[in-house]
């Protein structure tokens, strides 16, 4: 596995690589490598002829200057990490490769950034469509692989990808959870070993919502929700949605939907989280 840190260099050898007719697999993070990320690794490894990792703490698409700061940066880690899941490169650029002068572009990605992390985050989104399309350019997969647990990241990437026709497949990969229903984050570095099991109300949060889903309306799920959560010692709810899973607009009801996607971000403590679950209606009115 090769640690490449400039941009002409993953050029070149990428260039190369598609010459010789090999299939590429992308999984662009932003490091503090966890489980998650190596399962998309993992995949990216069996699906494709050379993987290459991304390893890039992108500053502009933190709308808060502190929580960029904080950031966990674990890079000797995350190499010795990435040995073990059959990477086999490792692209970790100094901002001044990716940014060489400040990014001016605007993207707009319409109703779907005006919910959720888009409403909540502005700015996050246009952040990521710049260094995904940057990273798209520079590693020119043929596959690139994003977890589940960024579910609006996702459905921004694929207007990106048809947006600007670039020639990569996207594949979502499922959640990662810890044993208790925590999923898994870079961010729970963050959290001490307290605010760590109130964590888990997210998750348990999501579950509460789902099992109401057949029994009640979307407002009184929302509720349900809000007061489960204010009971909860320094969790501090921002939003919980049900929103159509693939254009994330929320619903005002979900009778009649296939499968809702239900979406949560909260605060435990100075740490911001999110997760989301995605729920098939039938199924769930079956159990009910
Ligand atoms: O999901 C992430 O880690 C980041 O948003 C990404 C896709 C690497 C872009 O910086």
């Amino acid at each position: 596995m090769e640690v490449i840190k400039q941009a002409s260099a993953i050029r070149e050898i990428v260039q190369e690589l598609r010459c010789s007719g090999k299939r590429i697999g992308f999984v662009p993070t932003m490091g503090a490598l966890h489980e998650g990320h190596l399962s998309l690794l993992r995949a990216s490894a069996q699906d494709n002829d050379i993987t290459i990792c991304s390893i890039f703490v992108n500053p502009t698409q933190f709308n808060n200057a502190e929580d960029y700061s904080l950031y966990p940066r674990t890079l000797a880690q995350d190499v010795e990490l990435l040995k073990t899941v059959g990477c086999d490169y490792v692209f970790a650029p100094v901002a001044q490769d990716i940014y060489p002068q400040q990014s001016l572009l605007q993207f707009s990605f319409g109703p779907l950034e005006a919910v959720m992390e888009g409403e909540h985050r502005p700015g996050h989104f246009n952040g990521v469509a710049t260094v995904v399309g940057k990273l798209f350019h520079l590693v020119q997969p043929h596959r690139a692989y994003f977890g589940q647990k960024d579910l609006q990241q996702v459905a921004i990437v694929k207007q990106l990808v048809l947006g600007l026709s670039f020639d990569v497949e996207l594949v979502r990969y499922p959640t990662l959870r810890e044993p208790d229903g925590l999923a898994l984050s870079s961010r729970n570095k963050r959290l001490s070993p307290e605010q760590r099991q109130l964590a888990v109300s997210l998750y348990k949060a999501l579950q509460l919502a789902k099992g109401l889903l057949p029994l009640k309306p979307v407002t009184s799920i929302k509720e349900a929700v809000a007061a489960y959560l204010q009971g909860i010692d320094q969790v501090q709810l921002e939003y919980f949605e049900i929103a159509h899973p693939d254009t994330l607009q929320p619903l005002a009801q979900a009778q009649g939907e296939p499968e809702v996607a239900l979406c949560i971000a909260a605060f435990v403590g100075e740490v911001r989280l999110i997760d989301n679950i995605l729920v098939n209606l039938n199924e769930a009115q079956i159990v009910a």
